[in-house]
């Protein structure tokens, strides 16, 4: 499979932001925008609290809803935290794992990213698994050792079977939420380190039908030059996903 038979897949990452009555107002606003646009999947990861909301509000549309982070026990003593099993309950299909926000702010690790894989996974949610690096790690050059280890360690114990529900989000976290967006070249040869990294676990016809999306600034104005390179596949936006014209521009872009 090449990148004319993958499906494009543009997800807005709404972060700590709208209300579930804002979050209605935005789905409402975006529907009409992107109906029939069905060169790509568009996915909006919502707060855990705008969930039933979101399901709701996209009745009617192609739009599919996620979360932002999944714990990984099934339940228990873990105030504070949501299981895959609460996801699934409330119509969640996809879910952000392993954001650098996450991994910067609250302590998230490669293996705890890894088990939260897992658990979204066998809970029958499909992951949208995020790695990158940091500036000084690509000051450094070591951009393709982190970001292999990063997807190799968060992939552990992840059969082929499994990792046909699973996307990848390239994110350089020097690119996210700071307006200075990944060249198409860049974000192209470190999508392209990814690939490369599932054909050495699952073999080359699984890795060529994983979506590899970009993640980092990712606007109407340069989403069409990252969209076109041969490994990038679509695109994990922040800030463009608050606007109902922005993003539904950037689906414009994919299809
Ligand atoms: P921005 O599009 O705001 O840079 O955020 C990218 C991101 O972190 C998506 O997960």
């Amino acid at each position: 499979m090449r990148k004319e038979t993958r499906k494009a897949v543009i997800a807005g990452n709404w972060k700590m932001n709208m209300t579930p009555s804002q979050a209605k107002t935005l789905i409402e606003e975006l529907k009409p925008l992107v109906a029939g646009k069905n060169g790509c999947e568009v996915i909006v990861c919502v707060p855990f609290v705008d969930l039933t909301t979101a399901v709701e509000a996209v009745k009617g549309s192609d739009i599919k809803v996620g979360a932002q982070n999944v714990h990984f026990a099934d339940k228990g003593a873990y105030t504070g935290e949501i299981s895959a099993a609460m996801l699934k309950e409330v119509g969640a299909e996809y879910v952000v794992i392993g954001h650098s926000e996450r991994r910067q702010y609250f302590g998230e690790t490669d293996v705890t990213v890894n088990q939260r894989v897992t658990a979204a996974v066998r809970a029958g949610l499909k992951p949208i698994l995020c790695v990158g690096e940091l500036l000084e790690q690509r000051d450094q050059g070591i951009t393709a050792e982190i970001v292999s280890l990063q997807t190799k360690i968060a992939l552990s114990g992840i059969t082929a079977e499994e990792m046909k529900q699973i996307i990848i989000a390239y994110e350089p976290v020097w690119a996210i939420g700071t307006g200075r967006t990944a060249t198409a070249e860049q974000a192209e040869e470190v999508c392209a380190v990814i690939r490369d990294v599932l054909k050495g676990l699952y073999g080359e016809e699984i890795a060529e039908a994983v979506t590899v999306q970009y993640g980092g600034s990712m606007k109407p104005g340069n989403a069409a030059e990252l969209l076109a390179k041969t490994n990038v596949d679509g695109g994990l936006i922040g800030g463009a996903s608050l606007v109902a014209k922005d993003f539904a521009a950037i689906v414009d872009a994919a299809n």
